[in-house]
């Protein structure tokens, strides 16, 4: 019987690596989110499913552009459990990330999600750095129809190499991915880590930590 406990044993390895590479998979057919539930759980309480509608399973506006007038020239619009109540307990979402021209998508991290992308319009430098202690910058130049993929919690970043616009989409391996821009969250914590961290941390002077938390 050495065989079969040992197939056993790779199929309950195998299952094992399935269910800690997203979310945790679903019980049931569907669990909406049921946005006024106030009980406290990981995800979020489902509704009904009898009162469960079409349109707790779509979204519509994703054919729109998003804003890039702003400090970084990209604006995201995401598909998450927000915005789709459906998604809640699935393991998936989706975003449209829109880039001025010469824009970037700054380094951001999701600690909940891997992320896949690919290239509508445009032409775009992407990249991650693994973690430490290697720091290793992993970077492309993307065409349109390419793919590439941000491994979870690597952080990661886009930017236009063109002087037209750009589109990209999106898709997580989170009902609810989270992002941390780095910038924003070292330089923009409320309230501000000190600047005296930040200045030995980043191996510079109080001023200029100073001058750039002015800026978030
Ligand atoms: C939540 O409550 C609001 C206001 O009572 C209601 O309009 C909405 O349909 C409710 N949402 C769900 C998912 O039950
Ligand atoms: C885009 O955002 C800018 C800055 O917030 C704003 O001034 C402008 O009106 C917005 N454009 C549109 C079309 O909403």
């Amino acid at each position: 019987m050495a065989i079969p406990i040992f197939v056993s044993g790779l199929l309950v390895l195998c299952f094992s690596i399935i269910a800690i590479a997203s979310d945790p998979s679903p019980l049931q057919d569907f669990c909406v989110a049921d946005a006024n539930s106030t009980v406290l759980l990981n995800g979020l309480a489902c509704k009904d499913p009898k009162l469960a509608q079409a349109s707790d399973f779509s979204f519509s506006g994703l054919q729109m552009a998003g804003n890039t007038s702003n400090a970084v020239g990209s604006r995201v619009t995401p598909v998450t459990v927000t915005q789709l109540p459906g998604l809640n307990t699935l393991g998936i979402s989706f975003a449209r990330v829109d880039y001025a021209p010469w824009g970037i998508n700054p380094p951001h991290t999701h600690p909940r999600a891997s992320e896949i992308l690919t290239v509508l319009k445009g032409c775009l430098e992407v990249g991650f750095v693994t973690s430490n202690p290697d720091n290793r910058l992993i970077t492309k130049i993307l065409q349109k129809g390419d793919v590439f993929v941000f491994p979870i919690g690597l952080i990661h970043f886009q930017r236009n190499v063109r002087p037209g616009s750009a589109i990209a989409l999106a898709a997580l391996s989170s009902q609810n991915p989270g992002v941390i821009t780095i910038a924003n969250a070292v330089f923009g914590s409320k309230p501000d880590i000190s600047s005296d961290i930040l200045a030995k941390a980043f191996q510079t002077d109080e001023a200029i930590v100073k001058d750039i938390q002015s800026k978030f």
